[in-house]
């Protein structure tokens, strides 16, 4: 007998194990580690149109200002995403929480005046490609604010984390790896980095492989390098 599939479409991501822990460690570290101080700073000064991906149980909904006027939050996990849909009953703004994934994002190009990925990057599974998508629905001169721990600075702290992100990290930790350079994959994507800083999460204790991260701004330019026009 042949056997029935699943009407029931996968999700592009499947993590519930982690994503319970997920939920309970990120709230924690919100309020006693001083993550969400760096929400705030993430978010301030953003307007118009943001689309924030890979949004989990949506702890950034209460930190955008009154001048977003629209959060469309992409969150491909499906109990995380039940959690943001929570949370944005509560926000201030509207966030309209969809599923999708970053490297296929399920809206129009160049809508959106802003982008939001907050440790987010570790754990996508194609940078480039999610980049790209970014770039795609941002306008012209839009921004990415970003806040994404990754590669240490120093060789033995840098070799343990790619041993890690062979080993055990992305299997314990929904995907997550701790060794991508988000600057340097930004700047491939052909975003123009601007002001960023770098900061330890947790601020205060051990450092862990996952500790080494950054916060900024980075934008679509306005034109691209396009191929010379030949006008003979
Ligand atoms: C460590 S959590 C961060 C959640 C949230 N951005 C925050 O700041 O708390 C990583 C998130 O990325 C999501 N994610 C994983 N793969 C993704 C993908 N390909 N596209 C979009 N989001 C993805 C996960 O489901 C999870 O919600």
């Amino acid at each position: 007998m042949p056997l029935r599939r699943s009407s029931v479409p996968r999700d592009a991501v499947h993590h519930p194990v982690f994503a319970r822990f997920y939920a309970r460690i990120s709230v924690t570290a919100d309020t006693k580690g001083g993550i969400a101080a760096h929400r705030e700073e993430l978010l301030s000064g953003m307007s118009g149109r943001v689309i924030e991906i890979g949004a989990g149980n949506g702890l950034n909904f209460a930190h955008y200002p009154a001048a977003v006027s629209e959060v469309v939050a992409i969150e491909p996990e499906r109990s995380l995403r039940r959690l943001a849909a929570t949370a944005a009953l509560h926000a201030d703004v509207p966030v309209d929480v969809v599923p999708g994934a970053a490297e296929a994002l399920p809206v129009k190009s160049e809508a959106f005046d802003g982008a939001v990925v907050s440790l987010v990057l570790c754990t996508v599974r194609d940078v480039p490609r999610a980049l790209s998508e970014i770039k795609r629905v941002l306008r012209p001169g839009g921004e990415l604010r970003f806040f994404e721990h990754g590669l240490a600075p120093g060789r033995a702290m840098a070799g343990v984390q790619r041993a890690l992100d062979r080993t055990v990290w992305p299997w314990l930790f929904g995907g997550c790896h701790t060794a991508r350079d988000p600057i340097a994959a930004m700047e491939r994507a052909g975003f123009d980095v601007g002001a960023y800083r770098g900061l330890s999460i947790p601020e205060k204790g051990p450092r862990l492989p996952s500790s080494f991260a950054v916060l900024g701004v980075a934008r679509r330019p306005y034109t691209t390098d396009a191929p010379a026009q030949d006008v003979s």
